[in-house]
């Protein structure tokens, strides 16, 4: 599970080289806008620290994009999120802004669907998504996920959807 290959993406588990890349990505204020705003350096260190303990603790977790070329693309994963006080596994993406529309979020999601329902074996899937990310809910529908409620999460208005196996 340390890496695996879509038709134009390589994943690789998250690691410590990763920062540079995840800093400049999440300095981004458009990349950044649905995920809670820009996040400085010392951020981005801590937000790595804490999903590598997750690959740790858990056996899954974010992996770093590449295109083909091996190119830095963005990050994404299965990790695990409390929502309304419930222990709930999320499906994460994120890329950088040149490679936005050409349905590398949409393979990206179908892939880790199958990883996390037929791999780990999971009996759903949530996606957590800020109500106005319409690019975001329209790659979930699209893996046919369904939405399931709306709520407030870390002082947001957020959409849920969900797949079951
Ligand atoms: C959201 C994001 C991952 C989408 O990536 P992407 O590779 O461009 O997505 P895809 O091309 O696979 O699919 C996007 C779909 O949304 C549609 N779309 C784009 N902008 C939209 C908008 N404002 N409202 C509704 N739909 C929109 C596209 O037309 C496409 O649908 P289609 O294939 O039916 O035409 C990307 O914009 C991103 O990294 N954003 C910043 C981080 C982020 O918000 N991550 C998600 C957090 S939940």
């Amino acid at each position: 599970m340390n890496g695996f290959s879509t038709t134009r993406l390589t994943a690789e588990r998250l690691n410590e080289s990763h920062l540079d890349d995840l800093v400049a990505l999440h300095l981004d204020p458009e990349v950044s806008r649905y995920l809670g705003g820009v996040r400085e350096a010392e951020a981005t260190k801590q937000y790595l620290a804490v999903n590598m303990a997750h690959w740790d603790q858990h056996g899954f977790g974010l992996w770093v994009l590449r295109t083909k070329d091996g190119t830095f693309a963005g990050r994404a994963g299965i990790r695990h999120i409390v929502v309304d006080d419930i222990d709930e596994i999320e499906i994460a993406y994120t890329f950088k802004r040149e490679f936005w529309g050409q349905g590398l979020a949409s393979e990206i999601a179908t892939a880790l669907t199958e990883i996390g329902l037929s791999q780990l074996e999971l009996s759903s899937l949530i996606g957590l998504v800020f109500l106005a990310n319409g690019a975001s809910r329209r790659v979930l529908e699209k893996a046919n996920y369904v939405l399931e409620k709306s709520t407030i999460h870390r002082g947001e208005d957020v959409v849920i959807y969900r797949i079951r196996r």
